[in-house]
């Protein structure tokens, strides 16, 4: 059955969902208190760089199962189901700002005139749906029935469309099984399985999910380091421990580290809600700590590779966004990167096909390009830092001519070593042997 959905919040979360239910039949209105924004996206014009997504929007509202409004009231009273998207940032103490969760909540119980199945989707610390509950009811003129439903999203940016149409599982927590049921219902023609289960468990399966797969990456590149120092290939270690199935394939390619909106903050945020409870999360510590350290062993493999010193240098860093696919640059390992490389006298410039534009007033000192043989010209060193297909796509005799020496240092393993040595090139990656 075709359901009116508000959408409260177009960022990342809240715009894919929109669209992707608009998608599969359903009249959603998105809301968003920038009216600038909501005039562009009126348009079909979208402010982020994700593949499919302006072309699924654009469909949804010439269909016009998909409108947009800066007006929350008009969007809560017309929709039976609200989902909440606005965003969770960090706050300096790695704590949740739970400020805009909070303040859509008021609204929504201002504006509320009948019953409302309300959808958490933005991701929160457990005992949100509690907190939620009250701040509606402190708010309402008079008392009105709903119901609260945390369903977290898993989506990964680059690839947000196919992961909300071939999700692993749909996780619903609820109180209320006919809310539930409603809900698994409405996101039915994803084919997804679903998992029920209690509002509590459901906040926390996002986290524990994120904080694992953080593990997984901090693990395997710890593992890297210890492959390097006896010889063996962290890709052929990966490989014959993904095989087991207890394991799994995915999630083990070592490099320089996460970044991105959700593991960085979604990691910190975990480790505060277990210390709020009084629980010293250790393993979660040491996967942050593993992962800002991947940063500087990696700087420190530039260095060594240009013979110890990187004063004077011209380094080519191939790639900004925190991962192929997406212009996001949030805690992007790059940024760091080359902060250390310019701090110990380096000059860096940097390629990236579609973030230059949101890096140039976070790299104030850095050439930015979109074209990588014009990173490349003249520089002592080609570091790869974001596994782009335009950087696997590199023409390597070309590079090797560009370079001033042929020197590369590869943070992502994008390439074969053997393939680097018959090229000519001293090729330096993560966990493989030197070449
Ligand atoms: C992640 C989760 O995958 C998603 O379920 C959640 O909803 C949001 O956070 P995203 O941040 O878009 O999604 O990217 P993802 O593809 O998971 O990669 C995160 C970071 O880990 C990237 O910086 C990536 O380069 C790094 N990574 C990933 C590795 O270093 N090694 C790996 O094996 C996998």
């Amino acid at each position: 059955m075709a359901e009116k959905v508000a959408v409260i919040g177009t960022g990342y979360v809240g715009l894919v969902s929109g669209a992707c239910l608009a998608a599969i039949g359903h009249k959603v209105i998105c809301v968003d208190k920038d009216d600038a924004k909501v005039a562009r996206l009126k348009h079909g014009d979208i402010p982020i760089y994700e593949p499919g997504l302006s072309d699924m929007v654009r469909s949804g509202l010439e269909q016009e199962r998909l409108a947009f409004t800066s007006d929350i009231g008009s969007a809560v009273s017309s929709s039976d189901i609200v989902f909440v998207a606005v965003g969770t940032p960090p706050l300096d103490n790695g704590d949740v700002d739970m400020t805009q969760v909070r303040t859509v909540f008021e609204q929504i119980a201002e504006h509320m005139a009948g019953y409302k199945c309300i959808v958490i989707k933005s991701t929160v610390p457990v005992g949100t749906h509690a907190s939620a509950a009250a701040w509606l009811k402190e708010k309402m003129a008079e008392p009105i029935e709903f119901d609260i439903v945390s369903v977290p999203e898993f989506l990964r940016e680059g690839s947000a469309i196919h992961d909300t149409f071939h999700m692993d599982r749909l996780v619903i927590g609820s109180a209320s099984r006919a809310a539930a049921e409603r809900i698994a219902e409405l996101h039915k023609p994803f084919g997804a399985p679903v998992l029920h289960t209690d509002n509590s468990s459901a906040e926390l399966i996002k986290y524990a999910s994120n904080a694992f797969l953080a593990a997984k990456i901090s693990f395997i590149n710890e593992m890297a380091h210890v492959c390097e120092k006896v010889g063996a290939d962290i890709q052929l270690v990966a490989k014959g421990m993904g095989m087991d199935r207890r394991i799994g394939p995915h999630f083990l390619n070592a490099g320089i580290g996460y970044g991105g909106s959700c593991f960085p903050k979604d990691t910190r945020a975990q480790l505060r809600i277990a210390e709020a409870v009084d629980y010293d999360f250790k393993i979660l510590r040491s996967v942050i700590e593993v992962n800002q350290l991947q940063r500087q062993r990696f700087v420190e493999k530039v260095a060594s590779a240009l013979n110890g010193s990187l004063e004077g240098k011209k380094l080519a860093v191939m790639g900004l966004a925190f991962k192929p696919n997406t212009d996001d640059l949030r805690d992007a390992p790059a940024l760091d990167i080359i902060e250390m490389l310019q701090s110990r006298g380096a000059a860096v410039r940097a390629y990236d096909p579609v973030a230059v534009g949101h890096a140039r007033p976070l790299l104030p000192e850095t050439i930015l390009t979109t074209d990588p043989y014009e990173a490349i010209t003249g520089a002592d060193a080609m570091i790869i830092t974001t596994e782009w297909d335009t950087v696997r796509a590199l023409e390597l005799t070309r590079v090797k001519q560009l370079l001033a020496s042929p020197i590369i240092i590869d943070g992502r393993n994008v390439f074969a070593p053997s393939d680097m040595a018959t090229l000519g090139f001293r090729y330096v990656s993560v966990g493989r042997e030197e070449r």
